[in-house]
């Protein structure tokens, strides 16, 4: 193998230890083998090697240096001259080697972390906001543009607030309605966004102005009905709410939020904390009205449970699905997909 050191090494040509048994052809001779054999080796390692083989401390050309001190003045001239041509000589092709052999390494490293600029790029996946939450942030938006704050309660209710404060006394057959999930005889997961108003008017003094998104609970579910669900809430007191201006806000919310002119009907209906009490329905663009909130005057009875004089404070209250809301936005017919994760439900929203 040529390019194995001792292999090269050996195949030099045997000159005399003797430095005046040599001769200028026979030095020529040695200089060109070691600058070939140089040229064979492959690695910085063995060349290294190779060099101190060939002029260290223990090479021949060393060895035959040191005897110059034993030649007369004219011998020394010539043979020093001729020692030095073999010394530049293997420097050289050493010198030379190494330069080729650190610009092959240089380009295969070069070679090895080259980018393909071609290559497909790893994509990036970008997140959005889910449907539900985006209508969520529609709805809320109008209400506090009208001046309205939000306020939050506990999803893990009493039976107090969530029934008791807003005029639903136990066996009332409003809790029928409810479907809730008790923890025990007190606790219970919040059916409606309701005890939230309760909290407020406990807490503060009007005039409030509030509303209240959330999730509720409800031990339901079908195409039209989920276990969790959210709602938003809406409460007014005022020393001079009236029902006109109830009709007002909601009929405004409800072109804001549908961003078109809309038929807006107010049917009398019934809850516990409101009297009177509506139901509000829009009219569809098939001509059928399609049921979107509850809402009323807020019950004497409620306002006296959290201490306000309703001699002095009137209010009104209003409660809606967001989801509903989210169905009718964009046109979607089962409330499931809203709750199942799958992103190519949820990546048409962006
Ligand atoms: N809490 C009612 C429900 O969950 C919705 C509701 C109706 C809230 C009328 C109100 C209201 O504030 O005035 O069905």
């Amino acid at each position: 193998m040529p390019n194995d050191t001792a292999t090269l090494l050996q195949n030099l040509p045997k000159l005399s230890d003797t430095l005046a048994e040599l001769t200028e052809p026979e030095l020529n001779d040695y200089a060109e083998t070691v600058a070939k054999g140089i040229t064979h080796i492959d690695n910085a390692q063995d060349l290294g090697q190779f060099r101190a083989s060939v002029t260290g401390k223990k090479s021949a050309l060393t060895n035959w240096s040191k005897q110059m001190g034993k030649l007369d003045a004219q011998q020394k001239k010539q043979v020093g001259g001729w020692l030095h041509a073999v010394r530049t000589r293997i420097n050289e092709a050493l010198s030379n080697r190494q330069t080729e052999l650190e610009t092959e390494a240089l380009n295969a490293k070069l070679a090895s972390e080259t980018i393909d600029v071609t290559l497909p790029a790893k994509g990036q996946q970008k997140g959005q906001l889910h449907p539900v939450t985006m209508t969520a942030r529609r709805m809320q938006q109008f209400f506090k543009q009208a001046g309205f704050n939000v306020a939050t309660g506990p999803e893990v209710e009493s039976d107090y607030y969530n029934f008791e404060a807003l005029n639903i006394p136990a066996h009332h057959p409003a809790r029928a309605m409810h479907d809730t999930f008790y923890f025990d005889a007190h606790y219970l997961l919040r059916t409606h966004t309701s005890p939230v108003q309760i909290r407020t008017m406990q807490a503060g003094k009007p005039p409030i102005r509030i509303i209240c998104p959330g999730r509720v609970y409800r031990n339901d579910s079908d195409q039209t009905h989920s276990p969790m669900f959210h709602q938003l809430e809406g409460l007014m007191v005022t020393e001079k709410s009236t029902f006109a201006e109830l009709k007002g806000l909601i009929l405004a919310f409800l072109q804001a939020f549908f961003a078109k002119e809309l038929e807006v009907r107010f049917r009398p209906s019934f809850f516990p904390f409101t009297e009177p009490s509506a139901e509000v329905d829009i009219l569809s663009d098939s001509g059928k009205w399609l049921e979107v909130m509850g809402c009323g005057m807020v019950h004497p009875k409620v306002l006296q449970n959290c201490g306000i004089d309703p001699n002095e404070y009137t209010g009104f209250a209003f409660g809606m699905g967001i989801e509903r809301f989210a169905m009718l936005y964009y046109g979607i017919e089962d409330l499931r997909l809203f709750f199942q994760n799958d992103v190519r439900f949820l990546r048409q929203f962006g």
